[in-house]
C-alpha cells in the first residue's frame, strides 16, 4: 500500500442520551486508507455515515468524538485548528452524500454552486472558474455541460444531479473521496455509470476512497477492501475477492441473503441476529 492518506484508530462516535449519559454510534473503529478504494458495508444504523462525518469534522454539534488517531495525511484531525480542518473539507478531503437533492443548493444553479466551490479553494478568476466548472461536468459525462450549466437541482434528474455533486467535490482535487451511498438512489444502469465515473477518477488521480453502501455485492466487485459494520464495529476487513473466505456470522448473513440465480429460495432467509454480535 502507499503512503497512508488517512489513519484512524480507535474512532469513537457518541451522543447525549435522555438519562445524561452517552450512547456510542461508532465503537472504536480502526483502519488505515492508501489511494485505494476501501467500502464501508452495514445495515441502516450500524455507524457508518457517523464514521464518514466524523472524518470530515461533520459530526452533529451535541456529539463526541474521540480516537487514539484521527490523520489525514499526517495532520492531526482531532487537534488541528478550525480554519485548518473547514479548508480541507471541500478541498482536500470531499464528501457526496446519499441524495443531491439535498445536498445542493436549490436556489443556485449547478453551475454557480461548482464556481463557488472552486473559488472557496482557489484563486481563480470568474472566467476561468467557469471554463473549469464546465471542464468538470464534461468529465462526469453530462453530454451538454453549457446547458446544465445554467440549470437549477429541481431541473435535472437524479443522476445527473448526483454527477454534478461529484464534479462540485472533485473540482477542488481532493486526496480523499467519501462517498456515503452516492448511487442507492438511482436506478441500477445510472448506479452503473455514476461508478464507472468515480473508478476511473481514482485511478487517473490517485485519490482514496471510501465507499459506504448497503449494497454488499456492489460494494465487493468495487472496491479493494471491505469492512464489515455492524453495532457501530467494525466486525470483519476482507478483501474484494475475498467475500468466499468471510467467517463473521453477520457477513455470512448478509451473504445468503443476496438473491442466486435458479436457486428455490422458500422461505426467503432472513438474517437471525445475534445479541452477542453487538458486544
Ligand atoms: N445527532 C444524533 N443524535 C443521536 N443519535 C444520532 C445522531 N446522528 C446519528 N445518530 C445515531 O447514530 C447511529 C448511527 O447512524 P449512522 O447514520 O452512522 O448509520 P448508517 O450506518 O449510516 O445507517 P444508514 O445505512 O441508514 O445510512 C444511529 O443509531 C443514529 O440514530
Ligand atoms: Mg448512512
Amino acid at each position: 500500500m502507499s503512503d497512508p492518506v488517512l489513519v484512524v484508530d480507535d474512532l469513537r462516535v457518541a451522543f447525549p442520551n435522555r438519562d445524561g449519559g452517552w450512547v456510542e454510534v461508532v465503537r472504536g473503529v480502526s483502519f488505515t486508507l492508501g489511494k485505494e478504494r476501501l467500502g464501508i458495508v452495514g445495515e441502516s444504523g450500524s455507524g457508518k455515515s457517523q464514521t464518514g462525518r466524523a472524518i470530515l469534522g461533520l459530526t452533529a454539534p451535541e456529539g463526541r468524538v474521540t480516537a487514539k488517531r484521527l490523520a489525514f495525511n499526517g495532520i492531526d484531525l482531532l487537534n488541528c485548528p478550525p480554519k485548518q480542518r473547514r479548508e480541507l473539507r471541500g478541498g482536500r478531503i470531499a464528501m457526496v452524500l446519499q441524495d443531491p437533492k439535498f445536498s445542493l443548493n436549490p436556489v443556485m444553479t449547478i453551475g454557480d454552486q461548482i464556481v463557488e466551490a472552486l473559488r472557496a479553494h482557489t484563486k481563480l478568476s470568474k472566467a476561468d472558474a467557469k471554463k473549469q466548472a464546465l471542464a468538470a461536468l464534461d468529465q462526469v459525462q453530462i453530454d451538454n455541460p453549457e446547458r446544465v450549466y445554467k440549470l437549477y437541482p429541481h431541473e435535472v434528474s437524479g443522476g445527473m444531479g448526483q454527477r454534478a455533486m461529484i464534479a462540485m467535490m472533485l473540482i477542488a482535487n481532493p486526496d480523499l473521496l467519501i462517498a456515503d451511498e452516492p448511487t442507492s438512489a438511482l436506478d441500477v444502469t445510472v448506479q452503473l455509470q455514476v461508478l464507472a465515473i468515480l473508478d476511473a477518477l481514482v485511478l487517473q488521480r490517485g485519490m482514496g476512497l471510501i465507499f459506504v453502501s448497503h449494497d454488499l455485492r456492489l460494494v465487493s466487485t468495487f472496491c479493494d477492501r471491505i469492512l464489515v459494520m455492524y453495532a457501530g464495529r467494525v466486525v470483519e476487513e476482507l478483501s474484494a475477492g475475498g467475500l468466499a473466505h468471510a467467517k463473521h456470522p453477520y457477513t455470512l448473513g448478509l451473504l445468503n441473503c443476496l438473491p442466486q440465480l435458479g436457486a428455490n429460495r422458500h422461505p426467503l432467509p432472513t438474517l437471525d441476529r445475534q445479541p452477542e454480535w453487538a458486544l
